[in-house]
């Protein structure tokens, strides 16, 4: 385990984790955290062994409450804007992370919270759960991504009634509008979470990689050009080992052991 201030990373098995905790600030993001990330993304990235990544926060509040209003409040507009870029940056590294991200959503998820949950691949929300963009009310706008992201997941009109009024979603109200993937008792969040990425952690590593970057690479570019990347991407997997493994297994009639090759 390393403990990067308090950005802590562990791994169990197959599941790596980055715990996010500033408990007296509803574990708001400090400068100190948000760098701290990409080298928690860059380790997990790196380790082979890890399959999936679970995102959370301490104590049974909040995921992130967002970025420090303290620290925010101290911006001039130069600074302001390397502050957005760095943090766009940091969320597209989690993005593109390769392994399936999934955000464990156990209270609230807002502002930069809000963001760096919509840039995991799977948001698993508490009942208790309580999202939103509510930047509006400190007389600024999303700047990690959440105007982009919130409008291409719950779409413009969505988007925009949320990030203009600033309010939070209750769990359910997020389940219908799609912005998260499940909701789940707030007693079996972690539970939940793991079986999940247990689940996942199962795949073949490569296709799992090639269908995120399908997906995700896909949606920023005309459809004739994101079929032509699916096309790459589909003779890529048919070129590993994974791929006779998990066609010979389904003719034996038994379960693929996928290696990641
Ligand atoms: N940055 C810095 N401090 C924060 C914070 C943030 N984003 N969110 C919460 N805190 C601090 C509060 O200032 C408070 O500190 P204090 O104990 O020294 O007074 C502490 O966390 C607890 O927050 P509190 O508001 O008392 O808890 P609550 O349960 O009533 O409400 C929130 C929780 C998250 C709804 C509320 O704190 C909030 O609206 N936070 C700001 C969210 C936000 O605007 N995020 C976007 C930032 S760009």
């Amino acid at each position: 385990m390393s403990n990067e201030g308090r950005l802590i990373v562990e791994r169990n098995g197959a599941i790596g984790r980055v715990i996010f905790s500033n408990p007296d600030k509803r574990n708001a993001m400090s400068l100190d955290m948000w760098r701290a990330l990409p080298r928690a993304v860059q380790e997990l990235d790196g380790d082979d062994s890890v399959r999936v990544v679970v995102l959370e926060g301490t104590g049974d509040k909040a995921f992130v409450a967002g970025a420090d209003i303290g620290e925010l409040a101290t911006q001039d507009p130069t600074r302001g804007r390397e502050m957005a870029m760095r943090g766009q940056h940091v969320l597209d590294l989690v993005e593109q992370l390769g392994k399936p991200t999934i955000a464990a959503l156990n209270g609230f998820a807002l502002g930069g919270g809000c963001e760096l949950a919509m840039a995991c691949t799977f948001r698993v929300a508490a009942d208790t759960a309580r999202l939103g963009l509510p930047e509006i009310n400190l007389g600024i706008i999303p700047g990690y991504a959440g105007t982009q992201r919130l409008a291409r997941i719950v779409g413009r009109s969505q988007a925009l009634e949320l990030i203009l009024t600033g309010r939070h979603v209750a769990a359910a109200e997020a389940l219908a509008l799609g912005l998260v993937t499940r909701v789940v008792p707030a007693a079996t969040l972690m539970d939940e979470a793991r079986a999940l990425a247990a689940e996942l952690a199962g795949k073949a590593p490569l296709a799992v990689r090639y269908a995120l970057d399908a997906v995700t690479r896909g949606l920023d570019m005309p459809f004739s050009q994101g079929c032509a990347l699916e096309a790459t991407l589909f003779g890529l997997a048919v070129a590993t080992e994974d791929m006779r493994e998990g066609t010979r297994a389904f003719l034996e009639k038994r379960k693929p052991s996928f290696t990641g090759r």
